[in-house]
C-alpha cells in the first residue's frame, strides 16, 4: 500500500466519503451549490466531509423521544459543560465552567452579541488587519469605529497593537487562531495581550472558532484561561470549523464570569426566547465534543497534509508567495503580487481558466491590507484538492498572461 493509498483509506474510514451531489444541492455561502458544475469551490471554510458519526448518532438518539420542546435560555447544561471540559482539556483554560457558557446560533452571531453588549456607537475598537470580516463587521455594525492593529513581518505583535490603541479604545476584538494567515499565539503573547489591555481598561474578545484546528500538535492557549491575567476576556467558539457543523448554526459565549454570563444573557433577551440556540444543534455538538475525539484527530492529520501538499506546489508558481507556514486552520493565504495581477482579478482568471473559485483578498472579506492575496480552503479530499491545483499549475501561464510583475521591492508585505 502507498503512502497515499494509506491515506485515503484512513479517510474513508474515519472521516467519511463526501456525496459530492448532495453538496451541490447543500452547500451554499460561496460553496458546491452556488457555483457552475465544472468549478471546484475552494472558498469559505467549510468543510467537505460527511459530519462525525457522534455528532449524528447523538440527534438520533434524541429523536428517538421526539420532544423538541424549548430548551433553558443559556443553554441545555450538557452542551455548557460539554464545552467548557472541552475547554479545561484541550485548550488550557483552566477555571472555566459550562456556568460561563452560553449557547448561541452560531460563532458569528456569538460575536455580534457580544460586540453589542460591550460597543456604545462611536467607541473606539481594535481589530486586526487583516482578519475574517465577521470580526470588525459585529463591531461595526454594533456602531464602533474602527482601528487597525497591522502586522509586522507577518506577525501580530503587542508594538504593532500599541500602535493602533489610543486613549479612546474600548475594546480590543482577535480571531486566535488568526483566519487568514493561520497564526497563533502562545501562552506568554496571550497573558502579554490580556493584561495590555488589562492595564488600559479595555475590554477583550477573542474569535477562537478555530482553535480546534490546530495542526502538528501544536499546544493551544486559549484567552479563556483564568490563569491568563486579572480579568479575563470574552470568548467566542464554534463547531463549524473543527466539528464541519457550519449548517446546525451552533456556537458558544465563554463570558468572563458567571455574573456576566448571566447579564449578557438578560440584555441580549435569552430569557425572553429573542436568542438563543436550537437544542438539536446543542445535543449534535454535545456529540461531537464528547466522542467525536478521533474525527477530530483525523481531521487535523488530513488538514496538516493538505497545507504541505498545497504550500509545495503552488509557492511553486511564479509571482506566488506564502509568507508563513499556517500552523492552524485550514486555509492558505497566497500573496499574489508578484504576478501583477490584483486580487480581484486574480480570482476572476483563476475561475475562468483553471474553473476553481477562490477568495478574493478584498478590504470587504478581509481588510485593506489583503490587497494582492486570494485564499483557499483545503477542506476537501484528497482527490479534489489534487485536481483543483493541477488545474491551477496548467492554467497558471494563461491566468498569468500579459502582467508585469511589480518590482521585487514592492513585492514584500
Ligand atoms: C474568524 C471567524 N469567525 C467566525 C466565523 C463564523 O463561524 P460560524 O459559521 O460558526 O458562525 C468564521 C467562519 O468562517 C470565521 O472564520
Amino acid at each position: 500500500m502507498t503512502a497515499m493509498d494509506d491515506a485515503s483509506a484512513r479517510e474513508r474510514a474515519n472521516l467519511g466519503r463526501p456525496d459530492f451531489d448532495t453538496l451541490r444541492k447543500r452547500a451554499f455561502n460561496l460553496r458546491w451549490a452556488t457555483v457552475d458544475s465544472d468549478v471546484i469551490p475552494l472558498t469559505a471554510a467549510d468543510p467537505d466531509f460527511p459530519a462525525p458519526a457522534a455528532a449524528v448518532t447523538a440527534i438520533a438518539e434524541y429523536l428517538r423521544a421526539p420532544h423538541l420542546c424549548y430548551g433553558p435560555a443559556a443553554g441545555l447544561p450538557e452542551f455548557r459543560s460539554a464545552v467548557g471540559a472541552h475547554y479545561r482539556a484541550n485548550k488550557s483554560a483552566t477555571g472555566v465552567s459550562g456556568k460561563h457558557v452560553i449557547a448561541t446560533n452560531s460563532a458569528a452571531s456569538a460575536l455580534a452579541l457580544i460586540a453589542r453588549h460591550l460597543v456604545q456607537p462611536g467607541d473606539e475598537v481594535v481589530v486586526q488587519d487583516p482578519v475574517d470580516f465577521l470580526v470588525a463587521e459585529t463591531a461595526r455594525r454594533a456602531g464602533a469605529t474602527l482601528r487597525y492593529w497591522q502586522t509586522v513581518d507577518g506577525r501580530f505583535t503587542l508594538d504593532g497593537l500599541a500602535a493602533a490603541v489610543t486613549p479612546a479604545t474600548r475594546l480590543l476584538s482577535v480571531c486566535h487562531p488568526h483566519n487568514p494567515l493561520g497564526s497563533l499565539w502562545d501562552q506568554a503573547e496571550v497573558v502579554a495581550i490580556t493584561n495590555y489591555c488589562c492595564e488600559r481598561g479595555i475590554s477583550l474578545l477573542a474569535d477562537e472558532v478555530w482553535s480546534d484546528v490546530v495542526l502538528d500538535g501544536a499546544p493551544f492557549f486559549s484567552f479563556a484561561s483564568r490563569e491568563n491575567g486579572k480579568h479575563a476576556p470574552w470568548v467566542v467558539y464554534g463547531l463549524s470549523k473543527g466539528y464541519g457543523l457550519a449548517g446546525l448554526r451552533i456556537g458558544a459565549i465563554i463570558a468572563p464570569s458567571e455574573e456576566e454570563a448571566e447579564r449578557l444573557c438578560a440584555t441580549a433577551g435569552f430569557d425572553q426566547t429573542i436568542e438563543g440556540a436550537a437544542t438539536l444543534s446543542q445535543i449534535a455538538a454535545t456529540g461531537a465534543l464528547t466522542h467525536g475525539a478521533s474525527w477530530l484527530e483525523e481531521f487535523l492529520r488530513h488538514c496538516a497534509a493538505q497545507r504541505d501538499m498545497a504550500i509545495a506546489r503552488l509557492s511553486a508558481l511564479r509571482g506566488v508567495r506564502i509568507g508563513h507556514k499556517p500552523s492552524a486552520t485550514f486555509v492558505l493565504f497566497l500573496d499574489i503580487r508578484g504576478t501583477g495581477l490584483d486580487e480581484g482579478e486574480a480570482a476572476r482568471r483563476i475561475e475562468q481558466h483553471a474553473r476553481v473559485r477562490v477568495v478574493s483578498g478584498s478590504p470587504r472579506w478581509f481588510g485593506a491590507s489583503a490587497k494582492g492575496h486570494v485564499r483557499i480552503s483545503l477542506a476537501t479530499t484528497r482527490d479534489v484538492l489534487d485536481e483543483a491545483l493541477s488545474r491551477i499549475e496548467r492554467a497558471w501561464p494563461q491566468i498569468t498572461h500579459g502582467c508585469d510583475r511589480r518590482p521585487d521591492s514592492l513585492q514584500d508585505p
